[in-house]
């Protein structure tokens, strides 16, 4: 009798190890960020919707509807920038107040990028059901996305004076030389040529240059989903490149030269930045990562349970033998 006990015992033992590392080897198993495509990636978050040329999912992205300053509504509301922001910054850049502030979190951390299984885990909903993509991205595209997401994002913070809006330091005259090679024969030499829509207002370059130089450094880096736009990145360009382009860009007309500091801005906390990432005390980073522990055994917890009670069954069923 003890040795059936002790047996299921020990079986017991061994199929919570076995159930407690699972998790751990599937996300390990993911496939390495090296191999994606890092532009792609930058398209996705900017507009996954028209890069992948689906239609979009019907009504509002659940987790939006957890906001109300932002009215937004529809397909915007399905795109990691809508959220995420053109800074990557989230609640904690350039979309910390105004009419694009949404409280969520930014997706850069200077410190420490967010590692692989962090961003699958987000879009798979593992983290929370609500931010769930699976549907929508195939493993090469979260691939991509994760990709862009560590190695992509720059920080610009300290370059783009947050009052004005205008590019702090920087080269003009090598913005110049980079914008006449390779961006004016579409948009012409002051950048009018082509008028697109931003924010359901036509709009040039220039314009965009001064309300939303953000936007303008995405855009330039990686491109605009569904056009043939020339790719800064895929140019060799560096982030300096960029911001000079930005800053001859700001010379060209806007139609903005007299107006004041736009009021998105102007409740911008001063002092320093807190962005999204990694909980820095040591006590909220194990609580957190007991909670994705715990959310990621969800469905092997389930499992466990009934194993255990089927040994427990079995151990009765023996011992109502024996007494007998
Ligand atoms: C409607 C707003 C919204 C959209 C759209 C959205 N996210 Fe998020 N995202 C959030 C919120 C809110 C969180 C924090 C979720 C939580 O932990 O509860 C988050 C968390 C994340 C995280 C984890 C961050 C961390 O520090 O752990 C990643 C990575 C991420 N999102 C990437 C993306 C990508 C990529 C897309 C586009 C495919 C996207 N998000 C679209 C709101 C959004
Ligand atoms: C082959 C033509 C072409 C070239 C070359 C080109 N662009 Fe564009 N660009 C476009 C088109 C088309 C759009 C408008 C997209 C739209 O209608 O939304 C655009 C839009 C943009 C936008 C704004 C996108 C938005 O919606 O906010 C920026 C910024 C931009 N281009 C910068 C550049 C820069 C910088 C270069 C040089 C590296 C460049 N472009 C080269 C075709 C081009």
């Amino acid at each position: 009798m003890r040795r059936v006990i002790f047996l299921c015992g020990f079986l017991a033992v061994v199929l919570l190890a076995v159930f407690l590392v699972q998790p751990l080897g599937s996300a390990a198993a993911l496939p390495p960020a090296q191999g994606g495509d890092l532009v792609r990636g930058a398209m996705l978050y900017d507009n996954w919707i028209a890069l992948l040329d689906v239609t979009p999912p019907e009504g509002n992205m659940p987790l939006w509807d957890t906001q109300t300053t932002s009215t937004r509504s529809g397909a915007d509301t399905w795109r990691c920038v809508s959220c995420h922001g053109w800074d990557y910054r989230g609640k904690d850049g350039a979309f910390s107040s105004g009419s694009n502030y949404t409280g969520f979190p930014g997706l850069f951390n200077k410190d420490a990028p967010l590692s692989a299984e962090t961003i699958n885990a987000a879009l798979t909903g593992k983290g929370n059901p609500q931010h769930d993509f699976s549907a929508y991205l195939d493993a090469a595209s979260q691939a991509d996305l994760a990709l862009f997401i560590q190695s992509g994002l720059t920080d610009d913070a300290q370059f783009i004076d947050l009052v004005s809006r205008k590019v702090i330091g920087g080269d003009q005259t090598k913005g110049k030389e980079l914008y006449d090679g390779s961006c004016s024969s579409c948009h012409g030499a002051d950048g009018q040529t082509l008028i697109f829509r931003y924010d359901s207002r036509d709009t040039s370059l220039g314009t965009l240059a001064i309300t939303d130089p953000w936007r303008f450094l995405h855009k330039t880096r990686f491109g605009t989903p569904g056009t043939e736009m020339t790719i800064g990145y895929d140019l060799g360009w560096s982030a300096q490149d960029g911001r000079d382009v930005l800053l001859y860009a700001q010379t060209f007309p806007s139609g903005l030269e007299d107006s004041q500091p736009q009021p998105a801005l102007s409740g911008r906390p001063t002092g320093e930045v807190v962005v999204g990432g990694p909980p820095k005390n040591t006590l909220s980073g194990i609580l957190t990562g007991l909670g994705a522990m715990i959310i990621g055994l969800g469905w092997n917890l389930l499992i466990f349970g009934f194993l255990i009670g089927l040994i427990l069954l079995l151990v009765w069923l023996i011992r109502s033998r024996k007494a007998s």
